[in-house]
């Protein structure tokens, strides 16, 4: 193992347009040591990239789990649904999965939403803001959507122009 796998927890994050980031995630059902470690590495790979938010498709893994670490606060989201939402927030959001690229979404303003830990617990979190931005952004992941997915055909467009360069051209 090299020492950039054990700060990462061993997880590269893929890169849109990788075809896992638009594939629909299935649900957890078995609760075990495993899960609880591939959690802890999300987490890893998350803080290795500064990241706020991790989501197991953008390690190539199909399953509804994801991490949010916002504001001093952890959250395991673990077949996570929205049970309200109020109000609406405009704002600028980026990805891991998309590096350097920044782009104004809609979203509500306030989320609950419902999902479990790593036993299996459910639990209710609040989120306001850009936690909730973080939740929902997150979610969208376990159902194949990604951010730019909100935007125009033109801004969209623009913006895989502008991956492709970053990356040499790999589409
Ligand atoms: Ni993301």
């Amino acid at each position: 193992m090299s020492e950039n796998e054990i700060i990462d927890g061993g997880l590269e994050v893929l890169r849109y347009p990788n075809p896992a980031l638009k594939k629909k995630s299935e649900p957890v059902e078995v609760f075990d040591d495993g899960l609880a470690k591939f959690v802890e590495n999300l987490f890893a790979a998350m803080r290795a990239h500064d990241g706020v938010g991790l989501a197991a498709p953008q390690v190539g893994v199909l399953k509804k789990v994801a991490v949010v670490e916002y504001d001093g606060k952890s959250y395991v989201l673990i077949n996570p649904k929205v049970i309200d939402q109020k109000g609406i927030q405009e704002g600028e959001e980026g990805c891991l999965s998309f590096p350097g690229i920044y782009a104004h979404v809609t979203r509500p303003q306030w989320v609950k939403i419902e999902a479990q830990d790593v036993t299996g617990a459910a639990h209710t979190y609040e989120g306001e803001g850009y936690t909730a931005r973080a939740f929902l952004h997150e979610m969208d992941h376990l159902n194949g959507k990604v951010f730019i997915d909100y935007l125009s055909n033109l801004k969209r467009t623009a913006i895989k122009k502008k991956l492709a360069k970053n990356t040499g051209g790999h589409f």
